[in-house]
């Protein structure tokens, strides 16, 4: 069976790595249009670089957890495409093959006038280290406001899904909040979050109102059987 994943914030909690949302608007006690803006960019790269040199070495200290690996497990028996809003690479490391990220990666750097090509990026990026073009090198990362260059392939691949997985994620922001509009009414779509996200209606929606690591280990063995 051909089983898409969206991921959010949600799937990586339980392996320490805080959501976006239900903290006053502040993400690590920054304001979000801080850090993760081109505004944010313009008026304080500094901050804007040493905040994402913060979260890779969190992300680097963190490990997969039950969610992370029990979608590994289910590429023994179906094709699992993982779609996820994550920039950490906990889906990667437990062993899934075929994941996509939508909002970049944080182990990844790029040119600020190159989105296209992107650098392995394991340790900081400071003031002055500049990609092979010249320019300075910035967070492989899509920010608010930014285009989203992945979500064209991302929303054909939804089409042909048999069953979709939506894990984790407040379903709020666009276009990645859309994807799951884009399966078929006849695919059965689980929605598996401790908090079920306000959303349209759409057609074969099951909630599984639980925590990542719980809820998609259930859902994983029955789709194992
Ligand atoms: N298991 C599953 N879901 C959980 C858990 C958990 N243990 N803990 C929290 N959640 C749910 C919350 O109920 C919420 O619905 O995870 C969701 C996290 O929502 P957000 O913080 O909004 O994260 P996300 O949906 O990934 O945000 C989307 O916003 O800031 C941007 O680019 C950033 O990719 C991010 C995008």
């Amino acid at each position: 069976m051909e089983i898409i994943v969206l991921t959010g914030a949600g799937v990586s909690a339980e392996s320490g790595i805080p959501t976006f949302r239900g903290n006053n608007g502040l993400w690590e006690n920054h304001r979000i249009e801080d850090v993760a803006s081109p505004e944010g960019w313009e008026r304080n790269p500094q901050l804007v670089l040493q905040f994402y040199n913060e979260r890779r070495k969190k992300i680097a200290e963190a490990q997969p957890n039950a969610a992370h690996y029990a979608l590994a497990e289910l590429e023994k028996k179906h094709t699992v495409k993982i779609i996820t809003q994550n920039i950490d690479d906990l889906h990667e490391r437990a062993g899934s093959k075929n994941v996509m990220h939508l909002h970049g990666e944080i182990f990844k750097s790029r040119s600020i006038k190159n989105e296209t090509v992107n650098y392995d990026c394991p340790g900081d990026i400071n003031i002055g280290d500049i990609a092979p073009d010249g320019f300075q090198l910035r967070p492989h990362i899509v920010w608010f406001g930014e285009m989203v260059p992945m979500m064209e392939t991302a929303t054909h691949m939804m089409h042909t899904a048999e069953i979709v997985l939506v894990i984790g994620t407040s379903m709020v922001v666009y276009p990645a909040a859309s994807l799951l509009y884009f399966a078929t009414p006849f695919s059965t779509k689980y929605i598996i979050n401790p908090e079920i996200p306000e959303m349209q209606k759409t057609k074969n929606l099951i909630f599984i109102q639980k925590n990542a690591g719980e809820g998609v280990k259930e859902i994983v063995e029955r789709l194992m059987e």
